[in-house]
Parts: C-alpha cells; sequence; structure tokens
C-alpha cells in the first residue's frame, strides 16, 4: 500500500519548495535500492546533522544465553515476571533468540525521555500490545495504539513511544522486513478475497505539521546486535513537510484477523497474518489464534495434534488463558517456546475435552511465531522467569 501525507514533489528527486524553502529528499529503503520504500521531504535539515560525537547511550540490548547452556527442553516462560523498566525501550528484555530474530517482553509505565527517540538500525519490530495504551509517534506521524495492537515499526524508522499508564508488550525482531504474508496479497497489493487480512484495516500514521526547530535532539540507535549508540541530532528528526511510499510504521488490531474455520481442525498456515523474509525457506510467519468457530465435522477433534515441525522453531504467547490444547497449564502473558526437536502436544485431556467444543465458538487469543529453519535459544533473562515444572506437563492421565 502506497501512502502520501504532507506536501511531497510529484516526481521523485526534483526540486520542491514549500512556502518558499528548499526541501531536502531521503530515502528510507528496504533491500538496497530495490524493496518496499518511502521517500521523505525534509523541511529544515538532513538526518545526518550531528552536532556532537556518537556516545554509548547507556543500556545495552544484547541477548544474553545463560552462562551454562541448559539441556535441550521446551519452555513455558511466564513473560509477567519479567521487571519493569523506566520506558518501554530500556524496558525490552529480550527472552528467546537466533541468529535473525529475537523475541522481547516489555513492561513499563513510562514514556521516553523528552527529545530522546529509537532506531532500530539491525532489526525490524513487530510489537503486540498486551496492555495499555498510548501514542508511537515517528517521523511519518502518530499511531495511537491500545490493548490487542500489533504495531509494524520498519527497521529505520526514527520513533519514541508514549504510553498512557503500564504497558505490557511482547515484541518480535527480524533482520528481514515483516508484513502481511504476500500470499494474502494480490499483484495489486490489495489483500485477495480469500485473505483472513483486509490491508485497509490497518491505523495509518497521522501526520503532523514538521516540527521546524534547532537544538539538541537524541537518537538511541540500536546496532550490532543489541549494542545501542547515541547520536546528537541538531534539529528535530520530525520535520517532514510529507512522505510518500510503502514504508511506514502501522498499527493492526489482532482481531481484524478474520479467522478461517473450516469442518475439521485448521492447521497454523490458515492462521497466519504476518511474515518476515520467504517463508518457510527463512524467516517466520505470525499467527493470529483469535476467537472463532471450531470444526464442526462430527467426529473433528478440535484440539491440535501432537507436532514435531523439525524446521521450525515455535513461540506462542497466550494474550489469554483459554487456549483448550494448553488450559490449566498458561495464564495471561505466559509463552510457550518449543525447540523444533521436541515434539509437543495438547495437555493432560485436552484432546478429549475438546470434543465438547465441536461447532462451537472458542475464546482463544495468541501470538505465534514460527521460524523457518533457524535454532532459537533462551536466554538469561527467559530462563530466570520459566516455569521450570513445564517439561514435565505432559504426563497427567490421557484418557478415560
Ligand atoms: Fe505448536
Amino acid at each position: 500500500m502506497i501512502l502520501t501525507r504532507g506536501s511531497v514533489p510529484p516526481v521523485p528527486h526534483t526540486e520542491h519548495r514549500v512556502k518558499g524553502r528548499f526541501t531536502l529528499e531521503e530515502i528510507h529503503g528496504t533491500y538496497g535500492f530495490s524493496g518496499p520504500h518511502s521517500r521523505k521531504i525534509h523541511l529544515r535539515g538532513y538526518p545526518t546533522e550531528q552536532i556532537a560525537p556518537p556516545v554509548a547511550a547507556g543500556y545495552d540490548l544484547t541477548p544474553r544465553a545463560p552462562k551454562e547452556a541448559p539441556p535441550l527442553q521446551p519452555y513455558h516462560l511466564q513473560t509477567d515476571r519479567v521487571n519493569a523498566g523506566p520506558d518501554a525501550m530500556r524496558a525490552r528484555t529480550a527472552l528467546v533468540f537466533g541468529p535473525n530474530t529475537v523475541v522481547s517482553v516489555s513492561r513499563t509505565s513510562g514514556s521516553m525521555p523528552k527529545d530522546v527517540f529509537f532506531r532500530n538500525g539491525d532489526k525490524h519490530e513487530l510489537w503486540f500490545v498486551q496492555e495499555g495504551r498510548g501514542t508511537l509517534r515517528s517521523e511519518y506521524g502518530d499511531v495511537k495504539f491500545r490493548k490487542n495492537h500489533y504495531l509494524v515499526v520498519p527497521k529505520g524508522t526514527t520513533y519514541r513511544l508514549d504510553v498512557n499508564g503500564p504497558c505490557w508488550f511482547l515484541l518480535v525482531e527480524s533482520t528481514m522486513p515483516i508484513d502481511f504474508a504476500p500470499h494474502h496479497l494480490n499483484r495489486a497489493g490489495q489483500a485477495t478475497l480469500m485473505a483472513p487480512v483486509v490491508e485497509t484495516e490497518i491505523v495509518s500514521p497521522a501526520f503532523k505539521p514538521p516540527v521546524d526547530r534547532a537544538g539538541r535532539f537524541f537518537v538511541d540507535v540500536k546496532h550490532a546486535g543489541g549494542r545501542v549508540t547515541r547520536l546528537t541530532i541538531g534539529h528535530h528528526p520530525f520535520d517532514l513537510a510529507g512522505w510518500e511510499g510503502a514504508l511506514f510504521p502501522f498499527a493492526f488490531d489482532i482481531l481484524s484477523h478474520h479467522g478461517i474455520a473450516r469442518s475439521i481442525h485448521t492447521a497454523p498456515p490458515a492462521h497466519q497474518t504476518f511474515q518476515s523474509g520467504s517463508a518457510p525457506y527463512n524467516g517466520f510467519s505470525i499467527c493470529s489464534f483469535v476467537p472463532q468457530m471450531e470444526g464442526w465435522d462430527p467426529k473433528d477433534v478440535p484440539a491440535p495434534y501432537a507436532h514435531s515441525n523439525v524446521d521450525s522453531d515455535e513461540c506462542m504467547f497466550f494474550a489469554n488463558a483459554s487456549y483448550g490444547a494448553r488450559e490449566g497449564v498458561i495464564r495471561p502473558g505466559s509463552m510457550t517456546f518449543h525447540p523444533a526437536s521436541v515434539p509437543h502436544s495438547p495437555q493432560g485431556k485436552a484432546a478429549l475435552r475438546s470434543l465438547k467444543g465441536r461447532g462451537k465458538m472458542n475464546h482463544r487469543l495468541a501470538v505465534m511465531l514460527d521460524t523457518f529453519f533457524e535454532s532459537l535459544e533462551v536466554t538469561e533473562a527467559g530462563w530466570r522467569v520459566r516455569d521450570a515444572a513445564y517439561p514435565l506437563s505432559w504426563t497427567k492421565e490421557l484418557s478415560t
């Protein structure tokens, strides 16, 4: 989807004046000069105007594995036990990570300090709002967010998160761009008529007039896997007279994922919302398990089968505790992490219990990430909030 906001020249890279002032063009692009991009029209100055030497920002987001490598096991991570931080960026706590993917939780009641901005220089971001509300303010405009929103923030976006009260986020980062799965879109970039998502249901940035101000403004840039460097810029970074393109931050309500049901159990690819990279060859898929009707075949078993998806590591974040296969084990904000090499299955009698749900609505709400050909490992922080009993939680009686 290509959006135009504010004042942009009709022909890229041509002279453009706003109220008589010569504007400066910047391209924010992916895949080199070949992927989705936006062109930004700066009123005041290039984003390169540093007025003090770069310094360490004073916090580090590098995922750290436990000092002693834990034995292979499935995990249940209780993310409500993750410590809160002063703002959404400094609260980012990586729980699981791999070479291209990081899964974190951020819990905070604070907005970022005045005149401080964040830019992820090495990963694209997908936030999921488990609790709270606020505003993502970016060079592209403001995106108001609330519980149940996904926030897609392309790598390189300069932004800040202002919160209204306590917030609890899941955050998935990827080296590769994150967007709606390409098979949901037709050649014009519209969602197909069979897709569970509709691209026009996104919340796009509400454009604001350019902030035309000199001063000292700080951009904390995450790079090199998690180091954060502070750049000091001589003008406010939100000085755009306009922008146009396909690369911008947006929100998407998980309940705008319109579930697809069938008469027998529906496998996860039917629940896919987003994709990173070229799934299923690399990158990952993000699935939204929203309330929907269970299979209505008189012999359907609504609970999933045990599965060994040998090329995928799976993280599943439970926004509520109504997911039948894990009922009694999880609570809101639980995240399971099932490495590819260990099969997982419904807990205890969940499969038998699920028969009662045939043809009825379930009330689940969960976000799932499946990597493709990328192994993940738990971090020190993830290890600290694990439910140590989880690996043995399948030992209850299986049938009556
Ligand atoms: Fe699974």
